[in-house]
């Protein structure tokens, strides 16, 4: 099967059972996104595949045929923060920082979709992601931040650099 993670194409042959997770961190190294609870409760799986959020770890390899995935690490071009990324660190918005890549790709998609959330809309479109450390006001505080500064069209920037990058590479 073929799918395509931060903008490069892979050929794989998973089994049968593994899920999308194991395929991202055991056969690609991207080890960006996390398991926690393997069984669809916390986010911090979450990638977007085919553009919506899902939980990497109930989502089956083989199901993933022909798509296009992205995780954390596609957020920005490498060696760099994207500007959501960026108001994370400013807003002290990660402890453990376990969840936190969930938290990102979450944010990103809703940031994508919507360029100025409130934030009722901001907790409710980030209520699949669960933060043991109880970092929920200071996520809400980064992720208004980031919409004050553009993050939907900073992000389509960098991946749009990140896919130049790619093509040239
Ligand atoms: S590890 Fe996937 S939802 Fe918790
Ligand atoms: S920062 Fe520790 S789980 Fe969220």
């Amino acid at each position: 099967m073929r799918l395509t993670v931060n903008d490069r194409v892979h050929d794989v042959a998973p089994r049968d059972d593994e899920t999308l997770l194991e395929l991202l961190r055991d056969r690609l190294a991207l080890t960006g996104t996390k398991l926690t609870c393997d069984r669809g409760e916390c986010g911090a799986c979450t990638v977007l595949l085919d553009g919506a959020t899902a939980y990497s770890c109930l989502t089956l390899a083989v199901a993933c045929d022909g798509a296009t995935v992205r995780t954390v690490e596609g957020l920005a071009p490498p060696g760099s923060l994207s500007t959501l990324q960026q108001a994370f660190i400013a807003h002290d918005a990660a402890q453990c920082g376990y969840c936190t890549p969930g938290q990102l790709v979450a944010a990103q998609a809703l940031l994508d979709h919507s360029a100025h959330p409130s934030d009722d809309e901001i907790r409710a479109a980030m209520s699949g992601n669960l933060c043991r450390c109880g970092t929920y006001p200071k996520i809400v505080q980064a992720i208004r931040a980031a919409a004050e500064a553009g993050a939907g069209a900073s992000a389509d920037a960098a991946i749009t650099t990140a896919e130049g990058a790619s093509r040239g590479a």
